[in-house]
This record gives C-alpha cells, sequence and structure tokens, in this order.
C-alpha cells in the first residue's frame, strides 16, 4: 500500500474521476480507506461506498481529510470551487486539476495564496492502468513532484512538460486514444474484407496494434526501425504501406493532429 502520498480526494467523481477511481483501486496500492470521492447525486458512487471508499457531497469535508485533492469538475467550475474553499487548503496539501484548458495562474489566483498546483492530462484508459499522464506545476521541488508521478504512476506511465504544451499533451494523449481507435476499426475492417468475421478481426487487431505499441515501449526504438523488419524488398507490407502513403495516410493523421491543436488553441 502507498502509505507517503497521504489520502487522495477526487472532486467531482464523474467519467474521468470514476476511471482515476477505478485504476487507483484495481492497482491493489491503494486501500479504499485512503481514498475520497465527492459529487452531488451520489447514486453512481455507490459501489465505490461498497468497497469502503469515502463518498461524500461534501467537498469541504473531503478537502479537509486529504492531502492530494485531484480536482475533476467540469473547466467552467473548477475556479469558483477553488475560490468557495480556498480556506481550507493547507501548504500540506497538493491540488491536482484535470480541467482543460485552465492554466496553472487561474487556479493560483483563485486560491488566493501559495499553493502547491498542477495540471494533469490522463486519458481514458486510466481505467485499465495504461493511461499517459501529462503533468505541469508550479514547484521545482522534486519530492513533491516525485509523490505527483508516483500517483499517476500508478494510473499508466507520467511525464512531466512545460505548461505551454499541455495543450499539444490534451490532443497527442487524450485525443489520440480516439484516433488510434478509429485507425483500429479501419484496420477491422480491411480485415473483413479480406475474410474474417468481425469477431476474429478484431481479436487479431487489437493484439496486433497491442504488440506493435509494446515492441516500441520495450525496445525504444522508432517506429520505422521496426517497419523495416517487416518490409521484404518488392514483398507485400510494403506494398501496402506504399498504398496507403499515395492516399494520405500519414498526411491525414498529421492533420488530424494539427486540426485538433487549432481547434483546442481557439
Ligand atoms: N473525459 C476525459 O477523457 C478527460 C480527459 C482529461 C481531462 N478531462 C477533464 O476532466 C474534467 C471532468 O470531465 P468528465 O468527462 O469526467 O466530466 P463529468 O463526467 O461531467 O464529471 C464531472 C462531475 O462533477 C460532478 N460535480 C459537479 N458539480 C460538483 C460539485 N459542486 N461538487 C462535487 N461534484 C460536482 C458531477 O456530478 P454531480 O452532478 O452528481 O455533482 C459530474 O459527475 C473536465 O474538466 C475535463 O476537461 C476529461
Amino acid at each position: 500500500m502507498i502509505k507517503e502520498l497521504g489520502k487522495v480526494a477526487i472532486i467531482g467523481c464523474g467519467n474521468l474521476g470514476k476511471s482515476i477511481l477505478n485504476g487507483l483501486l484495481g492497482g491493489g496500492k491503494f486501500a479504499p480507506q485512503n481514498l475520497i470521492a465527492t459529487k452531488r447525486n451520489l447514486e453512481s458512487l455507490q459501489e465505490y461506498e461498497d468497497q469502503g471508499v469515502l463518498v461524500t457531497s461534501d467537498n469541504a469535508k473531503a478537502i479537509a481529510e486529504s492531502q492530494f485533492v485531484l480536482v475533476a469538475l467540469k473547466p467552467h467550475q473548477i475556479l469558483s470551487f477553488l475560490k468557495e474553499f480556498k480556506e481550507l487548503f493547507t501548504e500540506n496539501h497538493v491540488v491536482v486539476s484535470l480541467a482543460t484548458g485552465v492554466s496553472i495562474h487561474e487556479l493560483e489566483t483563485a486560491l488566493n495564496a501559495s499553493r502547491t498546483v498542477f495540471r494533469a492530462m490522463p486519458n481514458t484508459a486510466t481505467t485499465i492502468l495504461e493511461s499517459i499522464t501529462c503533468v505541469c506545476g508550479n514547484t521545482e521541488d522534486e519530492a513533491v513532484k516525485e509523490r505527483v508521478k508516483h500517483l499517476f504512476d500508478q494510473l499508466g506511465d507520467t511525464v512531466f512538460i512545460n505548461e505551454d504544451l499541455m495543450e499539444s499533451a490534451t490532443v497527442l494523449g487524450a485525443c489520440g486514444i480516439a484516433f488510434v481507435l478509429r485507425f483500429m476499426r479501419a484496420m477491422v475492417q480491411g480485415g473483413i474484407q479480406i475474410g474474417f468475421s468481425a469477431e476474429i478481426a478484431g481479436k487479431i487487431v487489437n493484439q496486433t496494434v497491442k504488440g506493435a505499441a509494446e515492441l516500441l515501449i520495450k525496445n525504444g526504438e522508432h517506429p520505422e526501425y521496426e517497419i523495416d523488419k517487416v518490409t521484404t524488398p518488392r514483398g507485400c507490407t510494403i506494398a501496402g504501406l506504399n498504398e496507403m502513403e499515395h492516399n494520405g495516410f500519414s498526411s491525414a493523421l498529421i492533420k488530424g493532429i494539427v486540426a485538433s491543436y487549432e481547434k483546442i488553441e481557439k
């Protein structure tokens, strides 16, 4: 069990909050008694209460009883929440905002005191402990950063970035889940056209994508290095790849990422 992190409160335990809760509980390293989840309507959190998580609508109690406060409210709610409860945050609290597009400066201003504040951008793979969480904060205190990393490492992998890359992180890491899934859907459709049932095609594609990702993660190589290994001269892999490129495969992906970024920047 991770004792040194203290109690973790998740304020606004909706879709993202629940996937974090599932991840922390599923990893087996967090005792449910060290987790607090808040929401106004508590019906959807009953299963967590049954497991021993403190489930409450009382945000003040959650702040008072925790050391880590993860705020998973909607972006338009987070600043008023921090202003309302600013007196309750002490210098021992670590506040982590999960809200897209709300800057550290805005968070600090709402708290109206020098408090340790981070922004974190996980993705929905948090639920299965395979998120990549991009984090930035207002402190260079390595011990505190290590605690934050330790928390998000329970949900997958964690990378610290400069705040000016948080929107880019949203596109590549959070929207990226949808980009990869759409690519996988297209592979399944191709698989059906060349003879597989949807079920078997899905099984082959899921494991192939997992295997490709694991090759890069475990070997630490550039994708093209692994591609070279499977592209026999005059072979079927290079014929397929080049046909995809003639039709704008890489270009479409890059343009999509840039379009998402331009949208988020507005
Ligand atoms: N979904 C993602 O993939 C993702 C990824 C990265 C970041 N984010 C960020 O995560 C945040 C939450 O997104 P989401 O999709 O999880 O939204 P969501 O499902 O609407 O969750 C927010 C929850 O906050 C609760 N809430 C509202 N007011 C509250 C209050 N005063 N006190 C306590 N709880 C309150 C709501 O439940 P009640 O109405 O019952 O109170 C709701 O369930 C957003 O800021 C978003 O930018 C989301």
